[in-house]
Protein backbone atom coordinates (compact mmCIF):
# COMPACT_ATOMS: atom_id res chain seq x y z
CA UNK A 1 0.00 0.00 0.00
CA UNK A 2 1.18 3.61 -0.75
CA UNK A 3 -1.22 5.09 2.68
CA UNK A 4 -1.79 8.38 4.00
CA UNK A 5 -2.68 8.69 7.74
CA UNK A 6 -3.97 11.91 9.57
CA UNK A 7 -2.79 11.98 13.18
CA UNK A 8 -3.29 14.09 16.12
CA UNK A 9 -5.68 17.37 17.06
CA UNK A 10 -5.94 20.05 15.40
CA UNK A 11 -5.38 23.98 16.88
CA UNK A 12 -7.77 26.97 15.77
CA UNK A 13 -6.58 29.85 16.65
CA UNK A 14 -8.25 32.11 19.00
CA UNK A 15 -5.98 35.44 18.82
CA UNK A 16 -2.04 35.03 18.75
CA UNK A 17 -1.89 32.97 22.19
CA UNK A 18 -4.68 30.91 22.44
CA UNK A 19 -6.02 28.35 20.22
CA UNK A 20 -9.42 25.58 20.77
CA UNK A 21 -8.26 22.22 20.28
CA UNK A 22 -8.86 18.55 21.87
CA UNK A 23 -7.06 15.54 23.81
CA UNK A 24 -6.09 13.56 20.86
CA UNK A 25 -2.26 12.45 21.73
CA UNK A 26 -1.47 11.31 18.48
CA UNK A 27 -0.23 8.04 19.63
CA UNK A 28 -2.88 5.91 17.83
CA UNK A 29 -2.29 7.38 14.15
CA UNK A 30 1.60 7.58 14.87
CA UNK A 31 1.98 3.61 16.20
CA UNK A 32 -0.38 3.29 12.40
CA UNK A 33 2.79 4.67 10.61
CA UNK A 34 5.24 2.96 12.24
CA UNK A 35 3.53 -0.24 12.01
CA UNK A 36 2.45 0.11 7.86
CA UNK A 37 5.83 1.43 7.47
CA UNK A 38 7.34 -1.69 9.17
CA UNK A 39 4.95 -4.06 7.53
CA UNK A 40 7.20 -2.65 4.27
CA UNK A 41 4.20 -0.14 3.14
CA UNK A 42 5.20 3.37 1.69
CA UNK A 43 3.79 6.24 4.52
CA UNK A 44 2.63 9.73 4.30
CA UNK A 45 1.95 10.77 7.54
CA UNK A 46 -0.30 14.17 7.75
CA UNK A 47 0.08 15.20 11.68
CA UNK A 48 -1.52 17.74 13.75
CA UNK A 49 0.88 19.22 16.64
CA UNK A 50 1.48 16.36 19.34
CA UNK A 51 4.81 16.31 21.57
CA UNK A 52 5.58 12.27 20.91
CA UNK A 53 8.33 11.45 18.84
CA UNK A 54 7.81 11.18 14.79
CA UNK A 55 8.46 7.53 13.67
CA UNK A 56 12.20 7.11 11.91
CA UNK A 57 11.77 7.13 7.97
CA UNK A 58 8.60 8.14 7.41
CA UNK A 59 7.30 11.13 4.87
CA UNK A 60 5.71 13.51 7.64
CA UNK A 61 3.64 17.05 7.00
CA UNK A 62 3.16 19.42 9.68
CA UNK A 63 0.09 20.97 10.21
CA UNK A 64 -1.76 23.28 12.82
CA UNK A 65 -5.60 23.59 11.86
CA UNK A 66 -7.90 22.07 10.04
CA UNK A 67 -8.09 24.27 6.88
CA UNK A 68 -3.91 23.27 6.91
CA UNK A 69 -4.69 19.45 7.13
CA UNK A 70 -7.58 19.96 4.72
CA UNK A 71 -4.97 21.17 2.28
CA UNK A 72 -2.27 18.79 2.77
CA UNK A 73 -4.17 16.12 2.20
CA UNK A 74 -5.72 17.16 -0.97
CA UNK A 75 -2.03 17.65 -2.02
CA UNK A 76 -1.09 14.16 -0.97
CA UNK A 77 -3.42 11.83 -1.94
CA UNK A 78 -3.09 11.46 -5.49
CA UNK A 79 -1.36 8.32 -5.99
CA UNK A 80 -2.44 6.73 -2.34
CA UNK A 81 -3.92 3.46 -2.24
CA UNK A 82 -5.19 3.79 1.18
CA UNK A 83 -6.03 6.28 3.60
CA UNK A 84 -6.50 6.43 7.24
CA UNK A 85 -7.96 9.11 9.30
CA UNK A 86 -7.12 9.49 12.82
CA UNK A 87 -6.46 13.05 13.25
CA UNK A 88 -9.24 14.78 15.90
CA UNK A 89 -9.77 17.72 13.85
CA UNK A 90 -11.52 20.54 15.30
CA UNK A 91 -15.30 20.59 14.37
CA UNK A 92 -15.38 24.09 14.91
CA UNK A 93 -13.01 27.24 14.73
CA UNK A 94 -13.67 30.76 15.90
CA UNK A 95 -15.03 32.53 12.84
CA UNK A 96 -12.87 35.57 13.27
CA UNK A 97 -9.28 35.25 15.44
CA UNK A 98 -8.16 38.09 16.78
CA UNK A 99 -4.79 39.88 15.13
CA UNK A 100 -4.03 41.16 18.81
CA UNK A 101 -4.47 39.27 22.10
CA UNK A 102 -7.54 39.91 23.48
CA UNK A 103 -7.74 41.73 26.95
CA UNK A 104 -10.02 40.68 29.75
CA UNK A 105 -12.30 42.90 30.27
CA UNK A 106 -16.46 41.66 30.66
CA UNK A 107 -17.15 38.86 33.06
CA UNK A 108 -18.26 36.67 30.07
CA UNK A 109 -16.93 36.35 26.77
CA UNK A 110 -18.65 34.96 23.85
CA UNK A 111 -16.71 33.29 20.52
CA UNK A 112 -18.53 32.77 17.14
CA UNK A 113 -17.48 29.88 15.85
CA UNK A 114 -18.02 27.88 12.53
CA UNK A 115 -17.78 24.79 11.19
CA UNK A 116 -13.92 23.23 9.84
CA UNK A 117 -13.84 21.52 6.84
CA UNK A 118 -14.87 17.59 6.51
CA UNK A 119 -11.53 16.33 5.55
CA UNK A 120 -13.17 12.51 5.49
CA UNK A 121 -16.18 13.49 3.83
CA UNK A 122 -14.58 15.29 0.90
CA UNK A 123 -12.33 12.14 0.19
CA UNK A 124 -14.43 10.98 -1.77
CA UNK A 125 -17.01 13.60 -3.02
CA UNK A 126 -14.89 16.43 -3.34
CA UNK A 127 -11.27 14.49 -3.98
CA UNK A 128 -12.52 11.52 -6.04
CA UNK A 129 -10.14 9.43 -3.60
CA UNK A 130 -11.18 5.48 -5.15
CA UNK A 131 -8.67 3.88 -2.73
CA UNK A 132 -9.85 2.34 0.23
CA UNK A 133 -10.88 4.30 2.70
CA UNK A 134 -10.73 4.09 6.53
CA UNK A 135 -12.13 6.56 9.27
CA UNK A 136 -12.35 6.49 12.71
CA UNK A 137 -15.69 7.17 15.04
CA UNK A 138 -14.87 8.41 18.64
CA UNK A 139 -18.14 8.11 20.59
CA UNK A 140 -19.63 8.73 23.99
CA UNK A 141 -22.62 6.89 23.37
CA UNK A 142 -24.60 4.18 20.66
CA UNK A 143 -21.44 3.54 19.37
CA UNK A 144 -22.14 1.39 16.66
CA UNK A 145 -25.33 2.77 15.14
CA UNK A 146 -23.16 6.31 15.20
CA UNK A 147 -20.29 4.35 13.30
CA UNK A 148 -22.17 2.18 10.97
CA UNK A 149 -23.97 6.16 10.16
CA UNK A 150 -20.10 7.47 9.50
CA UNK A 151 -19.09 4.75 7.31
CA UNK A 152 -22.29 5.10 5.16
CA UNK A 153 -22.06 9.45 5.02
CA UNK A 154 -18.41 9.74 4.58
CA UNK A 155 -18.26 6.62 2.00
CA UNK A 156 -15.81 4.67 3.76
CA UNK A 157 -14.61 1.09 3.53
CA UNK A 158 -14.18 0.66 7.20
CA UNK A 159 -14.96 2.49 10.60
CA UNK A 160 -12.94 2.03 13.52
CA UNK A 161 -15.18 2.90 16.50
CA UNK A 162 -13.66 3.71 19.41
CA UNK A 163 -15.19 4.19 22.76
CA UNK A 164 -14.20 7.17 24.45
CA UNK A 165 -16.48 7.40 27.59
CA UNK A 166 -14.26 4.64 28.97
CA UNK A 167 -11.11 5.67 30.86
CA UNK A 168 -7.81 4.39 30.34
CA UNK A 169 -8.64 3.95 26.34
CA UNK A 170 -8.85 6.03 22.90
CA UNK A 171 -8.38 9.78 23.27
CA UNK A 172 -4.83 10.86 25.20
CA UNK A 173 -4.29 6.84 26.30
CA UNK A 174 -1.66 4.26 25.63
CA UNK A 175 -4.27 1.81 24.99
CA UNK A 176 -7.65 1.90 23.06
CA UNK A 177 -10.01 -1.07 22.60
CA UNK A 178 -12.21 -0.77 19.11
CA UNK A 179 -14.61 -2.29 17.12
CA UNK A 180 -14.32 -2.24 13.13
CA UNK A 181 -17.61 -1.71 11.31
CA UNK A 182 -17.97 -2.62 7.79
CA UNK A 183 -20.45 -2.06 4.96
CA UNK A 184 -23.74 -4.11 5.06
CA UNK A 185 -23.64 -3.53 8.74
CA UNK A 186 -20.71 -6.42 9.91
CA UNK A 187 -18.84 -5.51 13.08
CA UNK A 188 -15.62 -7.03 14.31
CA UNK A 189 -14.64 -6.41 18.07
CA UNK A 190 -11.26 -6.40 18.35
CA UNK A 191 -9.67 -6.79 22.19
CA UNK A 192 -8.67 -4.20 24.56
CA UNK A 193 -4.68 -3.94 23.86
CA UNK A 194 -1.76 -1.50 23.99
CA UNK A 195 -2.18 1.14 21.10
CA UNK A 196 1.03 -0.09 19.51
CA UNK A 197 -0.32 -3.87 19.36
CA UNK A 198 -3.50 -2.74 18.07
CA UNK A 199 -1.97 -0.30 15.32
CA UNK A 200 -0.35 -3.76 13.91
CA UNK A 201 -3.50 -5.76 13.87
CA UNK A 202 -5.09 -3.04 12.25
CA UNK A 203 -2.51 -2.81 9.84
CA UNK A 204 -2.92 -6.56 8.72
CA UNK A 205 -6.86 -6.20 8.69
CA UNK A 206 -7.05 -2.89 6.19
CA UNK A 207 -4.01 -4.49 3.90
CA UNK A 208 -6.12 -7.93 3.76
CA UNK A 209 -9.61 -5.87 3.04
CA UNK A 210 -7.91 -3.47 0.76
CA UNK A 211 -6.46 -6.48 -1.33
CA UNK A 212 -8.35 -6.61 -3.98
CA UNK A 213 -8.84 -10.30 -3.84
CA UNK A 214 -10.38 -9.64 -0.73
CA UNK A 215 -13.26 -11.76 0.39
N1 LIG B 1 -12.79 14.02 10.42
C1 LIG B 1 -12.16 14.78 9.46
N2 LIG B 1 -12.40 16.13 9.40
C2 LIG B 1 -13.24 16.71 10.29
C3 LIG B 1 -13.86 15.94 11.29
C4 LIG B 1 -13.61 14.59 11.33
O1 LIG B 1 -11.39 14.25 8.65
N3 LIG B 1 -13.45 18.03 10.21
C5 LIG B 1 -12.56 12.56 10.41
C6 LIG B 1 -11.84 12.04 11.65
O2 LIG B 1 -10.44 12.01 11.44
C7 LIG B 1 -12.44 10.62 11.78
C8 LIG B 1 -13.84 10.78 11.22
O3 LIG B 1 -13.84 11.96 10.41
O4 LIG B 1 -11.77 9.71 10.94
C9 LIG B 1 -14.92 10.88 12.23
O5 LIG B 1 -14.60 11.90 13.16
P1 LIG B 1 -15.66 12.25 14.29
O6 LIG B 1 -15.22 13.44 15.05
O7 LIG B 1 -15.97 10.98 15.06
O8 LIG B 1 -16.95 12.57 13.38
P2 LIG B 1 -17.62 13.89 12.88
O9 LIG B 1 -18.00 13.67 11.45
O10 LIG B 1 -16.79 15.09 13.17
O11 LIG B 1 -18.97 13.92 13.72
P3 LIG B 1 -19.22 14.25 15.30
O12 LIG B 1 -17.95 14.81 15.88
O13 LIG B 1 -20.36 15.20 15.27
O14 LIG B 1 -19.58 12.89 15.90
CA1 LIG C 1 -15.91 15.57 15.22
Amino acid sequence: MRLLITAGPTREPIDPVRFLSNRSSGRMGYALAEAAHAAGHEVILISGPVTISPPSGIQIIRVETAREMYDAVRTHLPGCTAAIFSAAVADYRPAHAATQKIKKSATTLTLELERTEDILGSVRSTFGFQGFLVGFAAETENLIPHAQDKLRRKGCDLIIANDVSQSGIGFDSLENEVTLCLPGGHSIPLPRQSKTALARELIAHISRLSSPHAP
